[in-house]
């Protein structure tokens, strides 16, 4: 069946669909039934019972392939490989998640994993999984006061990390950010287990950390725990409009059956395959792609700790490729265009053999057109944008590879997939025609493996997700759609930027720094950059007779912003100006001012307090004022 019947079979019978669906996997207990409950909270497998880790490992075990490699390892900056087979991967996991039974960790028991691109990360997560215990996993690149708010929203019993994390020319020591962060958390875990690198060592503090091989000394394996279909499987903590993170809920039946479905559909992988998502294991990419869909589908999946240049040059990705055979690998657009701008004329990728990709996925920010091309020429092979966010945990919009591709114009991440019945609304909540701008939203139920709600949320769900447009699940993007259904995705309609793919807050930013003294009022936008996409830069109003220069409020900031939100922030720019532009209700014009930042058109806001504010910004940030022209429909207008 092509993508259209598939579709249309979805939408003659959902339930039918992701039972169906459902098939691919073991389950202790089949469900009975797909979705249950009462909107908006709908549940999905209910009444079925399956164990994750089964799904992921012990079953390929069982099924005879214990020696096919689960788990590449590939680590440029190491210089280390390690192959481990899903047999192997089953003794590990089944050995951790012994260990951490006999500590006292219990299905729904919640465990922080602080780990970067090692299999003990995977082996982690999987060990919870095994046991029904609920996984947080804290990405390496925050700074402590991000993890300290993690651990206090989900109150983990226990904390597994690794002692380091690798960047080219650093290695980021985890221990003293961990240790920083359990005295910045109310909540105190019960116990801490600690991998040992041999780049950088923790201290372990006595009474509360336990080395990752003692804890593990003489423990009884533990076997696969069967949870209910809508047990959370874990908790991701995402940016919001705010500093206080979201923690997205996935539930394990769900998760698994729409994962291995879009294995086996979106991405057009067979069990056996070699995958490989060059994204973190502390991202949604990295919970779907590196770790839980290759997994349940029995493929290989390729673990790669590096980065697309420098590590050791731009010829990286296809020296694995070529290594590993990968046949699909999936990235975000940011590490095409930092390797374009390496080698332009793709010399290096002439020089390996690159026969057994079969597709290049892109997801996690707008994949530009230029960037896409180039991926097109160089690799000969379909280069295939899509769509989607930690919330849904997979594609809302693909072209999908396994069911054979579409005919979707660059630009286009391509069509709604079975499940996502997508709409462009306006304001009011009405559909707006073909090639008009909207936000787009999602008619509610949501798939299976979507999310189920927010971790403390209460009320948090509906309201950041559900009140907008009643009836449909609002996803913060605003775009179009062509005649075709091809979607096309302009930006956030929230206070999310999006940095090499990384999602964040200029909200949480802006919190940081209006608390520095001397700020009295910010603002932080985010700009285009050629390689990140976008990056954030600060606009700081200063109190009256502050104590210090300009100059030195704008470095601290920049130092605040990575010490309490992280490097990853990649905030290098703060501007002190004398005012902010204003609505004459308040509401500052951060929309125009990316604008005048970015060069782009803009219109006077009819609704603007003090015009001659936007030409004060325009001096601040390009030396000269900005014409401003184009019919873009002012910002503050009703
Ligand atoms: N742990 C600690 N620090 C980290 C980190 C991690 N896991 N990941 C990034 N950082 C740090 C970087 O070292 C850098 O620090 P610096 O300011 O001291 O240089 C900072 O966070 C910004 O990182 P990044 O935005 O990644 O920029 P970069 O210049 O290091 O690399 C790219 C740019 C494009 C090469 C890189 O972003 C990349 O490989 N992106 C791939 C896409 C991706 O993984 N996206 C994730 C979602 S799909
Ligand atoms: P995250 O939750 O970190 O995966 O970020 C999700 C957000 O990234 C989406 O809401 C979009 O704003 C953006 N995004 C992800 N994929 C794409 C894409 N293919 N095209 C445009 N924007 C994207």
């Amino acid at each position: 069946m092509g993508y259209r019947e598939t579709y249309e079979a979805w939408r003659a019978d959902p339930e039918g669909f992701w039972m169906e669906a459902a098939r691919g996997l073991d389950w202790d207990r089949f469900p009975t039934r797909a979705l249950t409950g009462e909107a908006p909270v709908h549940r999905w497998f209910a009444d079925g019972t399956l164990n994750t880790c089964h799904e992921c490992v012990d079953r390929h075990v069982a099924a005879g392939k214990g020696d096919r490699p689960a788990i590449v390892h590939d680590s440029p900056v190491t210089g280390t490989k390690r192959t481990l087979t899903y047999g192997e991967l089953r003794d590990a996991t089944a050995r951790l998640a012994g260990a951490l039974r006999r500590h006292g960790v219990l299905s729904g028991d919640r465990v922080v994993i602080y780990m970067p691109m090692i299999p003990e990360a995977v082996v982690a997560m999987l060990a919870c999984a095994r046991i029904g215990a609920v996984h947080s996993v804290v990405f390496g690149g925050f700074a402590a006061n991000e993890l300290a708010v993690r651990l206090d929203d989900c109150a983990p019993k226990a904390v597994i990390a690794a002692s380091c994390g690798i960047e080219p020319g650093r290695v980021v020591e985890y221990g003293p950010l961990l240790q920083d962060a359990l005295e910045l958390a109310a909540h105190a875990p019960e116990f801490c287990v600690v991998l040992q690198r041999t780049e950088a060592e923790s201290r372990l503090q006595p009474g509360r950390d336990v080395d990752w091989h003692d804890f593990q000394d003489g423990a009884e394996p533990a076997g696969c725990v069967s949870v209910p279909g809508d047990h959370p499987a874990y908790i991701l903590y995402t940016s919001g409009t705010t500093g206080r993170p979201k923690g997205v809920v996935r539930t394990a039946g769900g998760h698994l059956v729409a994962l291995r479905w879009t294995m086996q559909n979106v991405y057009g992988v067979r069990p056996g395959d070699v995958f490989w998502t060059a994204s973190d294991v502390g991202w949604v990419v990295g919970h779907s792609y590196i770790v839980y869909g290759p997994l349940a589908n029995g493929n290989t999946t390729v673990l790669y700790e590096g980065k697309p240049v420098g590590t050791p040059d731009a010829a990286a990705f296809w020296r694995v490729i070529e290594e590993h055979r990968v046949g699909v690998l999936f990235t975000a657009p940011t590490a095409f265009r930092a390797i374009k701008r390496a080698d332009p004329g793709g010399a290096l990728v002439d020089r390996h053999d690159l026969s057994s990709l079969r597709a290049l996925f892109l997801a996690g920010e707008r994949a530009d057109p230029d960037t896409v091309d180039w991926a097109k020429a160089k690799l000969g092979v379909p280069v295939i944008d899509h769509w989607w966010q930690t919330e849904t945990g997979w594609a809302i919009a693909a072209n999908p590879l396994g069911l054979g591709l579409e005919d979707v114009p660059t630009g286009s991440p391509g069509r709604a997939m079975p499940g996502y019945e997508v709409a462009v609304l306006d304001e009011g909540g009405a559909p707006v025609p073909a090639g008009a701008l909207g936000s787009i939203a999602v008619r509610l139920p949501l798939p299976p493996g979507t999310l189920a709600g927010l971790w403390n949320g209460g009320e948090r769900f509906e309201k950041t997700y559900l009140s907008a447009f009643p009836g449909f699940y609002a996803t913060g993007d605003a775009g179009t759609t062509d005649e075709d259904g091809n979607l096309f995705v302009m930006a956030r309609t929230d206070d999310v930027i999006n940095v090499a793919g990384h999602r964040l807050s200029t909200g949480a930013m802006e919190e940081v720094l209006a608390g520095h003294p001397d700020v009295a009022e910010c603002a932080v936008i985010g700009v285009a950059d050629e390689l990140k996409g976008q990056l954030p830069l600060g606009l700081l109003c200063l109190n009256d007779g502050a104590a210090r220069p300009p100059e030195d409020v704008a470095a601290e900031c920049v130092a605040r912003i990575r010490a309490e939100i992280g490097p990853v922030a990649a905030f290098r720019t703060a501007v002190v100006v004398d005012r902010l532009p204003k609505t004459r209700s308040g509401k500052i014009l951060r929309g125009t001012m990316a604008a005048i930042a970015d060069g782009r058109e803009w219109r006077m806001p009819a609704t603007i307090d003090d015009p001659a504010i936007l030409d004060e910004i325009a001096v601040a940030l390009h030396g000269r004022r900005r014409p401003r022209t184009g019919d873009r429909r002012p910002e503050g207008a009703s």
